[in-house]
């Protein structure tokens, strides 16, 4: 069964009771969970004997224009899933749980998270590293699970604990693709299927089927 934890005290008091020595991993996520998350936990549990997923669609990341509100949020779903999967607990706090209203610190790295994505996505970076700095002190996990699908947020984040000092060591997953090759991710329920025959795209087969809505 897997144990819901909504707020800090209830973070903190789970995590204080864990038997003294037991390696605790964490699968940071925003929901809207696939498979390629549940290979993440599976990952998990080959390091850890204990593992504690989080869910928080986490605004400091969004930019102004994208996907914020519309933001795929099967709760129960997700809840079913990590209980298939034999997650310990999950830690599903509300945005005011995890910023205060005159929340004034934020984590900036300044060279890996400048290009690509960051060149694109302004403040991106920022969100992401500040939200997964406040889930490692909350949570003091001995290992931290993301998947290489993203790969400029994981050299973020390994960025960021190396230069923080942060006790966790980050795990790198795999990607895992759906059958005709595309990375599973929780935003391709935006995608589309556009008959081959209508499709200008550049991009090659089996891609030229799908475009973002
Ligand atoms: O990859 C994600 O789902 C998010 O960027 C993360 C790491 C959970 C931070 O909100």
């Amino acid at each position: 069964m897997t144990k819901i934890l909504r707020t800090i005290s209830e973070l903190r008091a789970w995590r204080n009771a864990l038997p003294a020595g037991s390696r605790l991993g964490l699968v940071p996520t925003m929901g809207a969970l696939h498979v390629g998350h549940i290979s993440l936990m599976d990952l998990a549990r080959t390091h850890c004997d204990t593992v504690i997923v989080s869910i928080f669609v986490n605004p400091l990341q969004f930019g102004a224009n994208e996907d914020l509100a519309r933001y795929p949020r099967p709760l129960e779903k997700d809840i079913s899933m990590l209980e298939a999967a034999g997650v310990d607990a999950l830690f599903l706090p509300e945005h005011t749980e995890v910023y205060l209203a005159d929340n004034s610190t934020y984590v900036d790295e300044e060279a890996v998270s400048l290009p690509l994505c960051g060149a694109l996505r302004p403040g991106h970076f920022r969100g992401v590293a500040t939200v997964v700095l406040k889930l490692f002190n909350l949570t003091q996990p001995h290992f931290a699970f993301f998947g290489q699908k993203d790969a400029q947020q994981c050299a973020v984040i390994e960025r960021m604990v190396r230069d923080l000092n942060v006790p966790v060591d980050i795990v790198r997953g795999a990607i895992i693709r759906e059958e005709d090759g595309l990375a599973m991710s929780s935003r391709n329920v935006y995608l589309q299927a556009i008959p081959p025959r209508r499709c200008a795209s550049p991009l090659p087969e089996p891609f030229c089927g799908l475009r973002g809505l």
